[in-house]
């Protein structure tokens, strides 16, 4: 059975789904996303996602094609149709097409966003085996835009760094500018040191992921000691665990970096109970 995807307004067999090839996501990356996850067929963070999505679209000066009701309704409706126990949603605007192809934004009286969505089923997502082993990285220069904060569909370059994680036979890429670590390639970075959890400050650098904002307020509620500041590959090799956080993954233990096994090697105590809660809590709040 195909999967039923949304485009603008209609919910179609993904073989029917279409999009202009003048759509400027196609020519120019000028779009942006959110990935929400789905868990036993609740939205995990929605609010969270939307306001983000709203954002984006405000710091590039793009229309909104429907309004944060109208999108957990389409959320919903997918989660439904599809029959996602646990999976996630993929939702796309970009600035429409104008029938042609020009650098200056159309007017936005004439050209409206476009906004597509599908699901992607991963049944049993929350119990990957990965948590139990950890993952482990490589870092690679940081040479993304300076909009890091807006979450566009420019992944050329995340893309290639998972394909340098790839060809070095690990999972996942660290980026590093100016001696310390941005992020992940798709997830934001974590070390954990004397019980502090170390995480790189907001700013336009990176992305302010929801999950990021979720696990941080779970931690101090839980009297965790939490410090917001940069940290280097060398720091990292050298604390007692690492790990990641994302809407797909969680949180997800980091065990080695660059070859150097962190701590004991294995997922720490902090990353697994920080999973835990999180997916205690999330689930909890899942609407
Ligand atoms: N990626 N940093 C980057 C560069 C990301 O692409 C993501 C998310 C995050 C974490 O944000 P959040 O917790 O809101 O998912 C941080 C998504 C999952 C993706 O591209 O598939």
């Amino acid at each position: 059975m195909s999967r039923i995807v949304y485009v603008n307004g209609e919910y179609l067999p993904e073989e029917e789904a279409k999009i202009s090839i003048f759509d400027r996501g196609f020519l120019m990356a000028d779009g942006v996303y959110e990935v929400t996850s789905v868990l036993d067929g609740k939205l995990i963070d929605f609010d969270g996602h939307a306001q983000r999505l709203a954002r984006s679209l405000s710091e590039l000066d793009m229309g909104a094609p429907a309004t944060p009701e109208e999108l957990l309704e389409i959320h919903r409706e997918l989660v439904a149709r599809n029959d996602i126990g646990d999976g996630m949603i993929y939702l796309q605007v970009t600035r429409g097409s104008a029938g042609d192809r020009d650098f200056a934004f159309p007017d936005p009286e004439k050209v409206t966003p476009s906004l597509v969505m599908f699901t992607q089923s991963k049944p049993g997502m929350a119990d990957t085996p990965a948590a139990k082993t950890g993952i482990k990285v490589i870092s690679i220069d940081d040479i993304r835009w300076g909009r890091r904060d807006i979450k566009t569909v420019q992944l050329l370059y995340p893309s290639m760094g998972k394909m340098m994680a790839k060809a070095a036979g690990v999972d996942d890429a660290w980026m590093v500018e100016d001696g310390v670590v941005t992020e992940g390639t798709s997830n934001n970075a974590y070390i954990v040191k004397g019980g502090k959890i170390i995480t790189r400050a907001l700013s336009n650098e990176i992305l302010h992921g929801i999950t990021r904002a979720a696990v941080l307020r779970f931690a101090q509620e839980a009297q965790m000691e939490v410090e917001e500041r940069n940290f280097s590959i060398a720091e990292a090799q050298e604390a007692d665990e690492a790990f990641i956080t994302s809407a797909s993954t969680f949180v997800m233990p980091v065990v080695e970096v660059d070859g150097t096994s962190i701590g004991s090697g294995a997922p720490g105590p902090v990353a697994a109970r920080l999973r835990e809660i999180y997916l205690d809590e999330s689930r909890k709040a899942a609407i």
